[in-house]
């Protein structure tokens, strides 16, 4: 009886010992999940509070969104919201990486802002889907077409709904490609109140980036997904194998990749460049490499090619794919548009292309900010952004 008493005493014991750390693992997973966030690594470091958010898409991609609705003084926020959309390879830390009087995710929070951060399906802080994981080449089956139609969409409506009020929206970037392309198609527009872009990018047609037009020229990205590499991952071995290659061109001057690829920017700062990489770059779909290439060849905005008549008249009802039609964008949306002389990413020449398309917009709505001797990284890392170009956004959103 005793012995038999102590048993279950001992199985008692187990049963609880067990219970215990299958929840103390459940504790602690769901602290290193936050631990491992946004807010955690690089808000809450530097004494503002934050939220971490979820959003899913109507095609199943679980994003994360970051908020600092207050400045550093701990006051709440008296202006709108804002919404920050990172550009390629990058996710939202983007907004965050330079020190806080630096940064324009903190410079807003600390002039009454409610701040928003979003982080592109596929980037490291936004891997989560309804059915697929990144392991399934399915997972990352997108371009930024699927940006346009399904991740902006539903992070506009979720801050939206979140604040019962319209946002300005700053995107750097493939991050003002979507927007463009949004808003031509005349979507988001009673959710939005205006719009800063900067490095804007429409058409791509006259990139300077040697990298990126030998990349595009050689169909790099194309070989990639007819190899079955369906997420492009900038740190992986099929990638640095392809950098490799195209670096042993002797057009090609691959010291510095950053500048090699973006322009030689005048004002980042070099000695955090190890702070960025801990965090950047980070992966996209190839498929959306493939679409960029094309753009770059073409010299078109216009949705993904499938490569031939029936792909796309299965996509599309028609043998060519759909342009945006940049003409379209209503001419009375407030728009900043923050363009440099250095940049090869978004070519001046672009540029004019797009402002050409533009030429109806009403002139009160229309603010245009060129910097000779900025290129395409100085617009978010740029030491001296803030009095160049974060200054003049905060007085663009003052009146809009
Ligand atoms: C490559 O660029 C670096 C600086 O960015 C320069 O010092 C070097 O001389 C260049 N090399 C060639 C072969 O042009
Ligand atoms: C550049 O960054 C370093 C290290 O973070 C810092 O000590 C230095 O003051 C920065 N320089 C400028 C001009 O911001």
């Amino acid at each position: 009886m005793n012995f038999m008493r102590k048993q279950i005493a001992t199985s008692l014991v187990i049963v609880i010992f067990l219970l215990s750390t299958v929840f103390a693992r459940n504790i602690l997973q769901i602290l290193s999940e936050n631990e491992d966030g946004i807010c955690t690594s690089m808000v809450e470091t530097q004494g503002y509070g934050c939220e971490e958010h979820k959003v899913t898409t109507d095609d199943g991609y679980i994003l994360s969104l970051q908020r600092i609705p207050k400045g550093i003084s701990g006051k709440a926020a008296t202006n709108p919201p804002v919404l920050l959309q990172h550009g390629l390879l990058m996710d939202g830390i983007t907004w965050l990486l330079n020190p806080t009087d630096e940064s324009l995710a903190f410079i807003l929070a600390d002039n009454g802002y409610d701040v928003w951060i979003a982080n592109t399906r596929g980037t490291k802080y936004s891997q989560g889907h309804s059915s697929l994981t990144p392991q399934d080449p399915a997972y990352w089956e997108w371009s930024w077409d699927e940006l346009v139609n399904f991740d902006l969409p539903a992070t506009f409506k979720y801050v939206h709904d979140q604040t019962g009020q319209k946002l300005h929206y700053v995107g750097h970037s493939l991050g003002t490609l979507i927007a463009f392309a949004a808003i031509s198609e005349h979507k988001l527009l009673d959710m939005l109140r205006s719009a800063a872009l900067l490095s804007p990018i429409a058409y791509l047609g006259q990139i300077k980036s040697p990298l990126a037009k030998s990349a595009s020229q050689n169909f790099i990205a194309e070989d990639l997904y007819w190899l079955g590499i369906h997420e492009f991952d900038p740190r992986g071995e099929a990638v640095v194998k392809l950098l490799e290659k195209i670096c042993q061109d002797p057009g090609n001057n691959c010291s510095d990749l950053m500048n090699s690829f973006t322009g030689p920017n005048c004002c980042v700062n070099s000695s955090r460049t190890d702070i960025f990489l801990e965090h950047e770059p980070q992966a996209t779909a190839t498929k959306n490499m493939v679409h960029i290439a094309q753009m770059t060849r073409k010299g078109t905005i216009e949705k993904f090619d499938y490569g031939n008549d029936e792909e796309n008249n299965k996509h599309y009802g028609q043998p060519n794919p759909p342009q945006y039609i940049m003409s379209n964008i209503p001419n009375n949306i407030p728009l900043f548009l923050g363009y440099g002389g250095a940049d090869y990413l978004s070519d001046v020449n672009d540029v004019k292309t797009l402002l050409d398309k533009l030429q109806n917009h009403n002139p009160d709505k229309l603010v245009l900010q060129y910097r000779e001797d900025y290129a395409h990284a100085d617009f978010v890392f740029g030491t001296n952004a803030k009095e160049i170009v974060y200054n003049p956004i905060m007085a663009f959103f003052k009146l809009n």
